[in-house]
């Protein structure tokens, strides 16, 4: 067995972690990934998997070994740069040692084969994610760690990657994935399904689903390729599809074009009782409300193509999400400034709802919860009333027009608002994002 521990005293060994805030465990230091091939047999019975992954990444520091996040299945070879390597298991990493070294600055190409049955994750807070067996196939759902359990990678926000998806399921299922569906076949009862996710993407936006599935094919007037599968078991949900090219072009009036070539939205029964904004093709729990569609499409611009580094910072997708919502909201009835309100009348000083603020979540329990959405949507109106619509408006576009394609940080948000607004706002970010108590006077 070509199993050999790395040497603790190694200094050339890249770190096992990426240093986030929330998951100090995820992500590996030592390289950038730069893009992922994903070829994957779904296996129906038990739904297993036998997978080929190979990553292209560049060496930013020597190398004599390097991790990958890895939870269960299991690994039977390694290749860096086609050369076999050695390689052992910590707690979800898979730690790869190249026969050579690697150099500062080389790009080099690390292929694992591996099979199994992967585990569903449960996170902090309940709920899970990973690999998902459903009635009629699985679907695979990453926010935050479950990439993990499908395909080894550099499982952090601040490694984005370009994605190629090569996957194979008995020819009567249908596969959705990221990006544009370039080619289907099939051969020997066996459907071999081609994506290809030109632009950046953080692994916790990959996913899978496969299954009984109704396709929807379209093309908005904007050229958009639109790609929707809806599961014939549960009620079809004909409003969300006639009403996703407009909403995707109300949003580009709002924020700017639309990040990818590639829309539409995959709604399935799954059970984990909430939607996800995986990269191009958003993901649903057998229903699509409206405002649901708003939320996980305007993720597409803050979370998907604008992407914060840290965990700690997710307030920057989903108080954007949630600051959508009003917006589209406000459209037809109550103006975001009352829904602010209200919410403030809501939790008057004392509340509990004050205690977690946005960007001091302490716990990763917290990543989904009300000072995430709630608070962070309340912090962009009390911006917006703090410096003006002219400038807010500026500052959301340039946000998304000079960050997209990147993982970045709350603290370069913040420097982008007072560039804009030319005002100092450290006290106003400290009382809304930072302390326990309810913000006042902004
Ligand atoms: N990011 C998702 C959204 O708001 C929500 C989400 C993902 C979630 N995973 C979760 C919510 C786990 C609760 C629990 O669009
Ligand atoms: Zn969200």
């Amino acid at each position: 067995m070509l199993a050999v521990p790395a040497s603790a005293a190694d200094v050339d060994a890249g770190p096992l972690t990426s240093r986030d805030s929330l998951f100090p465990h995820q992500g590996n230091g030592g390289y950038n990934a730069q893009s992922y091939h994903l070829d994957l047999t779904y296996v129906r019975h038990g739904h297993a998997l036998k997978g080929l992954t190979t990553m292209t990444a560049r060496a930013r520091q020597d190398l004599t070994s390097f991790g990958l996040d890895l939870e269960g299945l299991n690994v039977s070879r390694v290749w860096v740069n086609g050369v076999r390597a050695s390689f052992h298991r910590g707690s979800d990493k898979l730690v790869v040692t190249p026969v050579r070294e690697l150099r500062t600055g080389s790009i080099f190409t690390t292929r694992i084969q591996y099979a199994g049955v992967p585990h569903t994750h449960v996170d902090p807070d309940g709920s899970s994610e990973g690999w998902i067996p459903t009635a009629d196939g699985v679907v695979a759902l990453n926010e935050p760690v479950g990439a993990m359990t499908w395909f080894p990678n550099n499982n952090t926000p601040r490694d984005k990657a370009r994605y190629r998806f090569t996957i194979h399921a008995p020819k009567r299922l249908e596969v959705a994935s990221n990006g544009r569906l370039v080619r289907r076949t099939t051969r020997h009862g066996i459907g071999t399904w081609h994506y290809v996710m030109a632009k950046p993407m953080a692994s916790y936006l990959a996913f899978l689903a496969i299954g009984q599935f109704k396709i929807h094919h379209g093309r908005t007037s904007d050229g958009i390729r639109l790609l929707s599968f809806t599961d014939p078991k549960v009620p079809a949900p004909t409003a969300a599809l006639r009403k996703l090219p407009g909403i995707l072009h109300w949003l580009q009036t709002q924020f700017g074009p639309y990040p990818f070539a590639d829309a539409g939205f995959v709604d399935d029964k799954i059970g984990v009782d909430y939607a996800l904004e995986t990269q191009t093709r958003p993901t649903f729990d057998g229903t699509v409300p409206i405002t649901d569609l708003v939320h996980e499409l305007a993720h597409q611009w803050f979370g998907d193509a604008v992407t914060p580094a840290d965990w700690g910072d997710i307030w920057l997708n989903e108080g954007f999400a949630t600051y959508t919502e009003w917006l589209w909201a406000a459209r037809t009835g109550e103006s975001t400034e009352d829904q602010f309100t209200e919410l403030l009348a809501a939790h008057p000083a004392g509340d509990p709802f004050w205690q977690t603020p946005p960007q001091d979540l302490g716990d990763p329990a917290n990543l989904f919860g009300n000072a995430v959405y709630e608070r962070g949507a309340m912090t962009l109106e009390a911006l917006r009333e703090t410096i003006g619509d002219v400038a807010f408006n500026t500052t959301i576009r340039q946000w998304y027009v000079g960050h997209r394609g990147q993982s970045t940080s709350t603290a370069e948000f913040i420097d982008l608002a007072e560039q804009t607004s030319g005002q100092d706002l450290t006290s106003f970010f400290h009382n809304w994002l930072d302390q326990p108590t309810r913000p006042t006077g902004w």
